[in-house]
């Protein structure tokens, strides 16, 4: 077949080591580059040092082929690859709301410096808009003017627990070009996706632009996402007071495909290491561009998701009668189980998630917190080690006072409320994702309650009035 180009991802942490690893599986010769040894040797050992999916078995059959290999040296990666992937992380800086680029700073000038061939380097970091362009100059600076190394722009749009599906089968590739050369150099860096593309009869839509706007697709679609969730969080403020159920408001909304359904859950809202993230590094970035008015809503979808996490608070105090003190409410010692740790299922990642965060919250109101959760325990342990982990569901909620359910993990949302019953010191639970079946748990004794609905009971409740199944219509119906 054709000459496939030779691929590089520098920064093997969740994006780039996925990517590195899927890559290899689709038949590249690839070669991943971190300046942190340990992480290289775990890699190289067979090891994914995070938990995704898949991906522990697609690194060791991809080891063993010879496809994919490890390195420390940026020389070793200058010199293999055709095209270099920058892959590291951007964090919040310290102190600030904007992204902290020292990262790709080292990693673009370690790089360049040590390059002996044309090459291109291609950004796929979440970056602030106009980085593109700075890395341009960056590796202008360091690299050999003679070789005609380039730049492009490339931004992923993984979900953690579903990204080998998300390389393997994007929804879309975006590619920010500023030459011909740079544009196929990419597509046939892509040319493996596009190739199970067709065996599987799917279509890989391709967008090509200029270097901002495919910076700012990235942030742009995660802003939305965010957007959306606070959306329908804001929404169960209202349901709260007015007695709605937000659930139901959701189900309805979302058949109109203009919303959509998905990404319109409310509960006690985002979390992880990008939305949150992401969301404050644009604002900081539109302010400095002249453009924060733009994005002043992005400030009160910030704050409508922060207010989530109070709300369970708030109804934690309420359910057990928690007397209000000075800051809040005083737990007194109950003892609450929190089931979940994670921000979301099928991941082992707890930056910035809602649920270890109520969990401390509770924990410094005086309450004795224990939590499970299946995948996140010692991420947990490491970031609140003041809290109690236990190894089960059962352990955690044995004598518990109050049970939160704060991540929708499958074990949970199927936990038989009768026998948890049995555990409990009394049947109080928060449904803090509106994941368990309300009547079930009801009926097994326990006081309820859900998120988005007056004292968070109305969800649910079965409709006065059953509709009849609407029949197809057998001849056309006549307008008016
Ligand atoms: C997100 C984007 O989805 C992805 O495209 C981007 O590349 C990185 O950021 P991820 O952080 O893995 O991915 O998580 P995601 O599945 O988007 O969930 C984010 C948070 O929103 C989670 O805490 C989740 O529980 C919450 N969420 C999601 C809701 O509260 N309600 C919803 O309806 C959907």
């Amino acid at each position: 077949g054709e000459q496939r180009p030779r691929l590089t991802f520098l920064g093997t942490g969740y994006l780039g080591a996925t990517y590195a690893v899927c890559f290899a599986e689709l038949g590249y010769e690839v070669l991943g580059f971190d300046v942190d040894a340990a992480k290289i040797a775990t890699l190289a050992g067979g090891v994914v040092p995070f938990f995704e999916p898949g991906l522990d078995e697609m690194l060791q059959r991809n080891l063993a082929a010879g496809r994919l290999r490890f390195t420390t040296s940026y020389q070793e990666t200058a010199d293999f690859g055709d095209i270099h992937f920058i892959c590291v992380g951007t964090p919040q800086r310290a102190g600030g709301m904007g992204a902290d680029l020292s990262h790709v700073e080292s990693a673009v000038t370690g790089l360049a410096a040590h390059l002996r061939r044309k090459a291109l380097i291609v950004g796929k970091s979440t970056v602030p808009v106009g980085t593109a362009e700075w890395v341009e100059r960056l590796v202008d600076k360091h690299a050999d003017a003679a070789l005609g190394v380039e730049v492009a722009w490339s931004p992923e749009f993984l979900q953690e627990g579903f990204a080998v599906q998300d390389v393997l089968r994007p929804s879309r590739v975006v590619v920010g070009v500023r030459s011909d050369w740079a544009g196929a150099m990419l597509y046939a860096a892509h040319g493996g996706i596009f190739d199970l593309a067709v065996t599987e009869d799917r279509e890989v839509p391709v967008v090509v632009t200029d270097f901002a706007t495919a910076e700012l697709v990235k942030v742009a679609a995660n802003a939305f996402l965010a957007t959306k969730i606070s959306f329908i969080n804001a929404m169960a403020e209202v349901c709260e007071v007015a007695g709605g159920d937000v659930t139901q408001l959701s189900r309805a909304i979302g058949y109109d495909p203009r919303i959509g359904s998905r990404f319109l859950h409310a509960g006690v809202g985002f979390g992880g290491g990008c939305l949150p993230k992401d969301i404050r590094a644009f604002q900081a970035r539109a302010q400095e561009l002249g453009a924060g008015e733009a994005l002043r809503f992005l400030h009160e979808v910030d704050l409508i998701n922060q207010r989530r996490r109070g709300r369970v608070v708030q109804l934690a105090a309420e359910l057990l009668g928690c007397p209000a003190g000075p800051v809040g409410p005083y737990f007194d010692d109950a003892r609450v189980a929190v089931l979940g740790a994670t921000f979301k299922p099928h991941s082992d990642d707890v930056r910035d998630a809602p649920a270890l965060a109520i969990a401390a919250a509770l924990a410094r109101a005086g309450a004795e917190v224990h939590v499970h959760d299946p995948q996140g325990m010692p991420n947990a342990a490491r970031a609140q080690p003041q809290l109690i982990f236990e190894d089960s569901l059962d352990d955690a909620v044995r004598g518990a006072d109050l049970v939160c359910v704060l991540t929708e993990w499958a074990e949970f949302r199927t936990a038989d409320p009768a026998h948890l019953g049995r555990l409990v010191a009394a049947r109080r639970v928060i449904d803090g994702r509106n994941c368990l079946d309300a009547a079930a748990w009801r009926a097994a004794g326990w006081q309820y309650r859900g998120m988005g609905s007056r004292a968070g009971e109305a969800e649910a409740a079965a409709p006065v009035y059953r509709p009849p199944t609407p029949r197809p219509a057998t001849a056309p119906v006549a307008a008016g």
